[in-house]
């Protein structure tokens, strides 16, 4: 039976030979990948590896030394906003929640990208304003009760425990209507329950047709998850397959876990975190 993600399916959002140098240091090197439609891709690869790298030249945060983004074939721009109204969203490493607004607050921020309100209209809070607010908020409802933040509504960010600030985020990224979702390292700093809830919360996201891109060192999350595998190693992808491909490559074991064989095997065939 042909796999339920084949190749060669057109990819949604393409890298194409991404370099990003930052002074002597060649962060990534070459780095070509294709997302399809519906499908999930773990990023894995030891720390400095360029997984968030690739996420900034993906989003239009860096501009690529050389290389080039295209969604749907189109050339992202290489700006962050305009890069989102195009329907890429992402999650950052390090939250950049907005600690003092509420968690519906957030949300709204991100329902903003899609809000087209003429300058008059809004300037007079005129019926059409009206009707863009009432719509953003019913929105902002439904998708913190999707991530299952509905009693944190009216709660300020920062007093959201850490897992339920990272699930904002993703609830303020949907909130700008993706096609695409970068999620960077979504469940750092997550308990084994709330990692498996985050777990099925990306799957349940790939339902509402939202391709997914996934960076997390917990190897057993990203094997139970994805469709597919990409390991960046310095810079470049050493290998690229399916869960199962990639956690028997001898390459995967040596250059990217490194460790003693009886730890690897831990690690990646159902072991702790990382
Ligand atoms: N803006 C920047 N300026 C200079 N060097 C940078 C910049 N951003 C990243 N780097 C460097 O690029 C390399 C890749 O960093 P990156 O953050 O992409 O790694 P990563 O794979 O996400 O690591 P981690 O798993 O620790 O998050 C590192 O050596 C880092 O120091
Ligand atoms: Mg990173």
């Amino acid at each position: 039976m042909a796999p339920r993600h084949a190749k060669a399916q057109p990819a949604m959002l393409q890298a194409s030979g991404v370099t990003m140098q930052f002074g002597g240091l060649r962060a990534l090197n070459d780095v070509s990948f294709g997302l399809a439609e519906g499908e999930i891709i773990g990023l894995i690869g030891p720390n400095g590896a360029g997984k968030t790298t690739l996420f900034n030249c993906l989003t239009g945060l860096y501009a690529p030394t050389s290389g080039s983004v295209t969604l749907r074939g189109t050339v992202l721009p290489q700006d962050p906003a305009r890069v989102t109204e195009q329907g890429v969203a992402r999650t950052f490493q390090n939250i950049r929640l907005f600690p003092s607004m509420t968690a519906q607050e957030n949300v709204l921020v991100g329902r903003h990208v899609r809000m087209r309100q003429s300058p008059l209209s809004s300037l007079l809070h005129g019926p059409g304003f009206r009707r863009s607010e009432a719509e953003a908020q019913a929105r902002t409802e439904e998708l913190l009760g999707f991530v299952g933040l509905t009693q944190f509504s009216d709660e300020l960010a920062r007093n959201l425990p850490y897992g339920d600030q990272r699930r904002l985020e993703i609830a303020r990224a949907l909130a700008t209507d993706p096609s695409v979702l970068l999620l960077d390292e979504p469940t750092a700093g997550m308990n084994a329950q709330e990692t498996e809830a985050t777990r099925q919360l990306i799957f349940a996201i790939r339902e509402l047709g939202i391709s997914v891109v996934v960076i997390e060192h917990d190897t057993k999350f990203i094997f139970t998850l994805c469709d597919r595998v990409l390991v960046l190693v310095q810079g470049e992808v050493l290998v690229e397959g399916s869960p199962d491909e990639v956690r028997g490559d001898p390459r995967v074991v040596e250059a990217y876990l490194g460790a003693p064989p009886d730890e690897v095997d831990a690690q990646i065939h159902g072991g702790g975190q990382q």
